[in-house]
């Protein structure tokens, strides 16, 4: 989760979030590098004198300063195009995870399971433990196993959603009537904490996401004692 004065991406928990990083990471160098180069030419522009009362036409430096942007944007729209598909890949799954927008809460099934199925609310700040995170704890938590492809099937019951995980490098809309799909791999144990990002309604501030990654075996025995429930 973000904390204090983090300002920049939260560290990653899935090569795909790793990815994005990078990718966030180089598009950021090469967008430096051109606005320093063309601040310098416009504060150069300042001391310029220079008057040349003939020039009617530069064809080359036309060409060469129409060409070299296009192929700058290249570098960038090449990895883009590569994370976008890569993103979208479906790596035969070990689990699938259903989870709903409500106004204003998540619920969730896992249809592998017997379909468990329960809701997800956040926990009121005079509720909260000492412990917990304002506006960010819920009672229910995700429990999901680390090391294992994760298969999230995203949908609403009356708005647009969006299920948001920024150390995963998820963000699904949920939309009432239909059913999106995307899928992560979580790569290290912990809570992943997350929240609605399509402006859903009064209290759209007020649906985190928390995700539980465990062990397999761990989630084995989890999910065997609420089958049996
Ligand atoms: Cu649900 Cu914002």
């Amino acid at each position: 989760m973000s904390t204090w004065a983090n300002l920049g991406l939260q560290d990653s928990a899935s090569p795909l979030m790793e990815q994005l990083i990078f990718f966030h990471d180089h598009a950021l160098l090469i967008l430096v590098m051109i606005t320093v180069l063309v601040g310098y030419l416009m504060f150069m522009l300042f001391f310029n004198s220079y008057i040349n009362r003939f020039l009617l036409h530069g064809q080359l430096i036309e060409m060469i300063w129409t060409i070299l942007p296009a192929i700058i944007l290249l570098f960038i729209a090449l990895p883009s195009l590569r994370l976008l598909y890569l993103l979208d890949e479906i790596n035969e799954p070990s689990v699938t995870l259903k989870s709903i927008g409500h106004q204003w809460y998540w619920s969730y099934e896992y249809s592998d399971f017997n379909n468990i199925e329960f809701d997800s609310y956040m926990i009121p700040t005079n509720e909260l433990s000492t412990d917990g995170f304002r506006l960010l704890d819920v009672d229910n938590r995700v429990i999901l196993p680390m090391n294992s492809q994760i298969r999230i099937l995203v949908t609403a019951a009356d708005v647009i959603h969006s299920w948001t995980i920024p150390a995963l490098g998820v963000k699904v809309d949920g939309t009432p009537g239909r059913l999106n799909q995307t899928n992560f791999f979580i790569n290290r144990p912990g809570l992943f904490y997350g929240q609605c990002s399509e402006i859903c309604g009064a209290n759209h501030s007020f649906m985190p996401i928390v995700i539980e990654s465990v062990p397999v075996n761990y989630f084995i025995k989890w999910i065997s004692n609420n089958m049996n429930s």
